[in-house]
């Protein structure tokens, strides 16, 4: 699997680093907030775990899975619901915790339905940020780190479901990609 990749853009301590800023900020933020972190399945598993273990506050985690991409690295541009949360967000402090932001309509979408439940407030926190994808204005307010418009692999961003288990971010070898090359 290392194999496949290219380059590193974001390693092991880089992101040990980037979970370790964000959850303290976090931690200020949300004192006597109680907010339920909700992680937006597949990719934000692994950011999920690490931010949560550097918030020394009570907080809940709940977990959602909306698709856009299907299996490959193109966007389709439609959102569907795949797995609802169990948690009812009225009236609660929310974070979303995302793997990365790139044309907004992952997070849009997500913003749209937690409002639509009566959430009391709504902050997103990403690892990843793309702001040159950006199609609908949606915006993170905590970003761990902001990434060229590039396609990344790996710390649970997947290409065709696998190297989600890569502990570090990088990009593939175009090899890889027979044909179906990323923008
Ligand atoms: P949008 O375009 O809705 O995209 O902001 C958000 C979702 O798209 C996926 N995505 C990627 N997945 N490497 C990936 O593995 C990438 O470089 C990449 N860019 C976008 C991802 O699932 C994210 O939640
Ligand atoms: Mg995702």
């Amino acid at each position: 699997m290392n194999n496949d990749i290219e380059r590193t853009l974001y390693s092991v301590e880089d992101i040990k680093e980037a979970a370790h800023r964000l959850g303290q900020q976090l931690t200020e933020d949300y004192q006597d907030k109680r907010p339920i972190l909700i992680s937006v399945l597949k990719g934000a598993i692994l950011w999920t775990v690490d931010v949560m273990r550097e918030m020394d506050i009570m907080a809940e985690v709940d977990f959602i899975d909306v698709s856009s991409y299907h299996g490959g690295v193109a966007s389709a541009g439609e959102i569907q619901l795949v797995h609802d949360l169990s948690a009812d967000v009225a009236g609660r402090n929310v974070i979303i915790m995302e793997d990365i932001i790139d044309t907004g309509r992952t997070l849009q979408f997500l913003i749209d339905l937690l409002k639509q439940r009566q959430a009391k407030d709504i902050k997103v926190c990403t690892l990843l940020d793309k702001p040159e994808g950006r199609v609908v204005a949606a915006k993170a307010d905590y970003v761990g780190f902001k990434l060229p418009k590039e396609f990344v692999v790996g710390y649970g961003l997947d290409y065709k479901e696998f190297y989600r288990n890569l502990p570090y971010v990088g990009v593939l070898k175009p090899s890889v990609y027979e044909g179906d090359r990323p923008e």
